[in-house]
């Protein structure tokens, strides 16, 4: 073999022109560097723009309460814990949090990760083994993704159904062989529409068919269930969900990820999970930052109320004003343009505009499901809200979305 006849591993690298063309044509939407967050006004290069499309759902990242709590970890245990849970990497912050989560979710055990996305990576290829079947919506989260192949890769099969339709699912149950374990995933609410989980038929169906149920929670808690205790507390499902995980990115302002369930599949997990074993814990400051968080989830219900309030002011003016909009009551507002250039010229409009929201654009969605996604956060103020409304409604005329 020659050197010449080898295809370079970087040529499609060198040939990927996408990123470049639409920076060319000024309309990049992504890696724009915040220069000051104050949560629902942002500064981009020293202009102030209302951030509509943060996951900090309740606004903690700016509490006063919750950075005073990272840095007085810092103070007490430094800024990394440089190891493993498993190993060197365990303070009592981490023991503290897993108690208390544990307690919030009404489980018997909860097990930290570094992020949410490991966290996906830690229990699904652990738990669902060679000839085991991992049965999975299709529009869950990338990460559930990633981490069903990693299990693929050692053995373990797939069986997608179609989007919250619980017919599909129970067809794709009927057939796994019966003597095959089963592991049902599912988002509690659908990060890019904000949609809820059929949960009590998806229950229904766990039990018809024997199969255990995982739901990645991460953006239900602070926005649904009983204080904020997610999707199973909405539907009083709580026992019946075997695995609720969920990340801290969100309502609970910090980094990292978590999982609760049984002693005896948390313990399996705990000591099985390459993602947890093999990667450092997450930091004492992103710890303190949740501890802090729940507090306030537990003690401040109107601060979801807010949340709630908020979300539901923006999508009722966007419908009277004649957008199409995904199906939602949670905090998330995706707004359908079905175009991928109209797509980035409405969010370059909206950046100038001084609104800040996230543009989904192929290949991360299906072409004609490109959009808007709008989230809000409880201290968003009306002025806020208004200026988000008021620029899509002159821009969605503008570039004919609405009439
Ligand atoms: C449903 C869902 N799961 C997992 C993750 C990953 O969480 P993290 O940001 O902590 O890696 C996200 C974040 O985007 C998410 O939306």
């Amino acid at each position: 073999m020659t050197v010449e006849k080898t295809k370079d591993l970087f040529k499609k690298c060198i040939e990927y022109t996408m990123a470049d063309e639409v920076k060319e044509l000024g309309l990049y939407p992504f890696f724009h560097p915040i220069d000051e967050n104050e949560g629902p006004v942002v500064s981009f290069g020293g202009r102030k723009l209302v951030m509509a499309g943060s996951n900090n759902y309740l606004g903690l990242t700016a509490d006063p309460r919750v950075k005073a709590a990272s840095i007085n970890a810092i103070n007490k245990y430094g800024t990394s814990c440089s190891g493993s849970r498993y190993m060197t990497g365990t303070v009592n912050l981490h023991v503290e949090l897993e108690e208390r989560l544990a307690d919030f979710f009404e489980k018997e055990r909860c097990l930290l990760f570094s992020t949410g996305y490991q966290t996906g990576q830690g229990i699904i290829p652990t738990l669902v083994q060679r000839g085991e079947y991992i049965v999975s919506d299709r529009d869950n989260h990338a990460s559930l993704v990633a981490a069903t192949v990693m299990a693929l890769g050692a053995g373990a099969n797939l069986a997608r159904y179609n989007h919250n339709n619980m017919e599909d699912l129970e067809r794709v149950l009927q057939t796994i062989p019966e003597s095959a374990g089963r592991l049902i995933v599912s988002d509690g609410v659908f990060s890019v529409s904000g949609e809820i989980v059929d949960l009590p038929t998806l229950v229904k169906l766990a039990k018809k068919y024997n199969a255990r149920i995982l739901i990645d929670d991460a953006h239900a808690v602070g926005v649904i269930g009983k204080t904020g205790r997610g999707t199973p507390s909405e539907f009083g499902l709580v026992k019946e969900v075997d695995l609720i995980m969920g990340t801290f990115s969100k309502t609970f302002g910090s980094l990292g990820g978590y999982v609760v369930g049984d002693r005896a599949v948390i313990n399996f997990i705990k000591h099985n999970a390459p993602a947890l074993i093999f990667s450092a814990s997450p930091t004492p400051a992103s710890v303190a930052a949740v501890l802090a968080t729940l507090d306030i989830i537990r003690t401040e219900p109107e601060l979801m109320e807010r949340l709630i309030a908020n979300t539901d002011y923006v999508r009722q003016a966007l419908l009277k004003a004649g957008f199409t909009l995904m199906p939602s009551r949670t905090a998330i507002v995706t707004v359908l343009i079905s175009d991928q250039m109209k797509t980035l010229y409405f969010w370059k409009k909206l950046f100038d505009a001084g609104v800040y929201v996230n543009a989904f654009i192929r290949p991360g969605v299906m072409p004609g499901h490109e959009a808007l996604r709008t989230s809000f956060m409880a201290t968003h103020q009306r002025v806020h809200l208004d200026k988000v409304i008021t620029e899509f409604c002159t821009i969605g005329r503008e570039l004919g979305v609405i009439s």
